[in-house]
This record gives C-alpha cells, structure tokens and sequence, in this order.
C-alpha cells in the first residue's frame, strides 16, 4: 500500500510530494515538528503536542497554519487514509520556500510549508525493550541553547545515536555542566529511594509531552516527583532510570556508560510508570 502524505492542503501519495529546495526548512533549518503517537487508531497525547505545536512556531515568529480543530481533522484523516493500527503521526511546519537563498525571513510572509506523514509500527506499545531495558552513554551536550523549541535541527541528536550505536550503546544521554539535560530524542529520569527524579523545565530542554503526562499520572498515584538536575554519577548510583517520549512512552534504562543499575534490569517504577502511561494516556486517547 503507497503511504498516503500530507503536503499543504493535499493528500498525495509519498513519490509525489515534493517540495521546493528554497523551502527554509531545508536550507536553514527554519521549521518545527512534532510526533505524535497512534495506538488502535487513536492519537495519544493530540492536546499537548498541539500546545506545544503553537508555542514553538510562536517562540519562532511564526503563525500555526491551522486551529487545533484542523489538526485534529488532519490526524485522523492521514490515520484513516493509511489506515494505521500502531505507529506514529509526524508532522513539519517550516517557514515556507523564500524563493531564493537567504537568512533574512522572507518579507513580506510566505506560505508556510505544511508536511504531515504516518510510520506504521505495529505492535508499538508491546516493545520488547521495555522488557530488557536500554543503554545509555553520556555525551557533551552541544546542541543550541533554545532546546525547548521542538525544531527539524537534529543533526546533533544524530550524530549522537550513531556514536551510541558505535559504543554497543542504544541511545545517549546529553550533559552540560556537570549535569543531565535530556536525551538525544527523549526526556532523562532516574529513581532513588521511591523518589522519582527530572531536570526541572527551562530552554535547556524540550518540554516533552510524555513526560508532563507521566508527572501526572504519577503524581496522581501519590508517587513522589523532584524536578531537579542530576548528574551521571548520580543517574550511575540511582536504583532505577528510565526516559520517556512520544516514540517508546516510558522506557527503562539499565545501564549508564557501563555501568549496570541495580540488578541491570528494568526497575519496578520504570515498570509501574509505563502501564500507567499506557493505561492512563489510552483511556484519553482521541
Ligand atoms: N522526540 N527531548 C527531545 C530532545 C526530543 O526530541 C523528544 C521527542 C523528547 C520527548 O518529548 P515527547 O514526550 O513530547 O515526545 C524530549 C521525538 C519523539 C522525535 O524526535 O522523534
């Protein structure tokens, strides 16, 4: 079956959406995305991606080309045209194509360029990671200092997966000054004592929208969260670490540049936060 895409109002097959090489996001950068995550044909987590969505284009002088009743309508429709069980929602507003090669944004505004596509992931929250759990190795975070804005500039997060890879490592954590910002492509959190731990929200890291729903959720089970920074060696002595994102939920991690946690499996919090997520964030599903 061809995957069916969005392209600025149109429903295209994936060969035929193109778009032109001028277009900012291409040459500078200038667009931002979001994944959103389809379990039974549902969008988990839709308000807050579309919250956060409108406050990246914002921070980046840029309007939201659609309200979140047109996003709504977007998601469900590219579900249904790729006919999508388990899997993810990817979608890209960029600053439109300047007609030429330029820093300056184009004055006046032009079109925005609007992409919208599904990856088809069955089985997605049966992930049998959950059931080993991750490795993770520290990294110099060296990214820009605007890391709350959800923008397409992810070659450093790139490189930095390759690098894991190339370690016998499945992922990386960044740190700045001693301390843990977040990972490549997901939210960082470890476990002490019952007590659950996350860096606290600033630019130095994207306000995911899993983790905001696993603060809740948790939260609402009276399990203890401390938003605070913590340190490698401080992740290495924790009994239990995990990350969350759009992409793996909450995923447990068990090992921190070589060194096991614990027993070097998945902990029991990491564990519990995960079917709550699944549970809670199903239950909400749209
Ligand atoms: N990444 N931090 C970074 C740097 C991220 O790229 C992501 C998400 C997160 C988690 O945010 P959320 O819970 O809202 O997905 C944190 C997406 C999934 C991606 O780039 O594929």
């Amino acid at each position: 079956m061809t995957r069916i895409v969005h392209l600025n109002g149109d429903w295209l097959p994936e060969a035929e959406a193109k778009v032109s090489v001028f277009d900012r996001g291409f040459l500078m950068g200038d667009g931002v995305y979001e994944v959103t995550s389809v379990l039974g044909g549902k969008l988990i987590d839709f308000e807050g991606h579309c919250r956060r969505l409108d406050r990246s284009l914002k921070e980046l002088g840029m309007p939201n080309p659609h309200t979140d009743d047109e996003w709504l309508a977007l998601h469900h429709e590219i579900v249904r045209l790729n006919d999508i069980g388990d899997g993810s929602i990817y979608l890209q507003v960029t600053r439109g194509n300047g007609g030429d090669r330029d820093f300056m944004y184009p004055n006046p505004p032009v079109p925005q360029t609007v992409v919208m596509f599904t990856q088809s992931k069955p089985g997605l929250a049966q992930n049998p990671q959950a059931t080993t759990g991750l490795k993770v190795i520290s990294l110099p975070e060296m990214r820009w200092h605007r890391r709350d804005i959800k923008t397409v500039q992810l070659l450093y997060p790139s490189m930095c997966k390759m690098a894991a890879k190339a370690a016998g490592a499945d992922d990386a954590w960044f740190v700045e000054d001693g301390a843990v910002t977040e990972g490549t492509s997901n939210n960082a959190w470890i476990v002490k004592d019952g007590k659950i731990i996350t860096r606290q929200l600033s630019n130095d890291l994207l306000h995911g929208i899993t983790r905001a729903s696993v603060i809740r959720f948790a939260k609402e089970a009276q399990m203890e969260i401390i938003e605070r920074p913590f340190t490698i060696e401080e992740a290495q002595a924790a009994d239990e670490a995990f990350i969350t994102s759009a992409g793996v939920f909450v995923m447990p991690v068990v090992e921190i540049d070589g060194k096991k946690l614990g027993d070097g499996k998945p902990g029991r919090v990491a564990t519990r936060l995960r079917e709550l997520y699944l549970d809670e964030s199903l239950k909400a599903a749209m």
